[in-house]
């Protein structure tokens, strides 16, 4: 058993899961926890660099079976060097995207069956599991036109899984949804469709409650 607490963001795009780990992440602060924010693909210098391999949109005929692999890579590489480092110290950990991302967007989205992508997992986290995951939910034209807004109104600059079209995205948010429904005892689906200060509060009223008496 960890000392630690592990909670992840999951979503589609536009969701605002940057802001609100980084508003939970003050929240939590302030009771004089360490908390420890990170993200995925990424999270520590290896995975970093893989990152840049997967979501360089030059590469763009990267298949989805590829793709799990990568990001099993760097989640592995995450978890060693970051996440269960800091939930040994007893820290909060926050992630922007983890594990439910690949299942997703990889299984989900890109076909690749769910028995695979769930052996990658359990080798790529080990024990690791969030012991609370943060499911943002919101339209996706919603979600589409706030990543768009991010760049400048198109989507050009932006990596391969924000290009991809509306049929994607629906069905990355019905996966969400049903992963939700599926593990009610870790996920949480959270409306995401109000602004920040709204969702911040609705994110706090799930979270603080199931903290430890330690952490609050
Ligand atoms: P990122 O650039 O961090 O953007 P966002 O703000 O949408 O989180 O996300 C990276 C992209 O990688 C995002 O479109 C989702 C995708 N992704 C996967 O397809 N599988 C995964 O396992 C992870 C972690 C991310």
């Amino acid at each position: 058993m960890n000392p630690g607490v592990f909670i992840t963001f999951e979503g589609g795009e536009g969701a605002g899961k940057s802001t609100q780990v980084r508003r939970l992440a003050e929240t939590i602060a302030r009771n004089g926890v360490e908390v420890v924010t990170t993200r995925e693909p990424g999270g520590s210098p290896l995975a970093e660099r893989i990152r840049t391999l997967i979501l360089d949109p030059e590469a763009a005929e990267m298949d989805a079976v590829t793709q799990t692999l990568l990001f099993a890579a760097a989640r592995a590489e995450h978890v060693r060097a970051t996440i269960r480092p800091a939930l040994a110290r007893g820290a909060v950990v926050l992630c922007d995207r983890f594990t439910d991302s690949t299942r997703a967007y990889q299984g989900a989205g890109g076909g690749v069956a769910a028995g695979d992508v769930a052996a990658l997992e359990r080798i790529a986290v080990g024990r690791a599991i969030p012991d609370l995951t943060l499911i943002l939910d919101l339209p996706v034209e919603v979600g589409m036109a706030r990543a768009r807004a991010r760049f400048g109104g198109s989507l050009a600059g932006s990596d391969r899984f924000e290009r991809k079209d509306v049929t994607f995205h629906e069905r990355i948010r019905e996966a969400f949804r049903e992963l939700a429904e599926r593990e009610p005892q870790r996920c949480v689906l959270i409306d995401a469709d109000a602004d920040a200060g709204t969702v911040a509060t609705r994110i706090a009223e799930k979270v603080i409650p199931r903290l430890p008496a330690r952490f609050s």
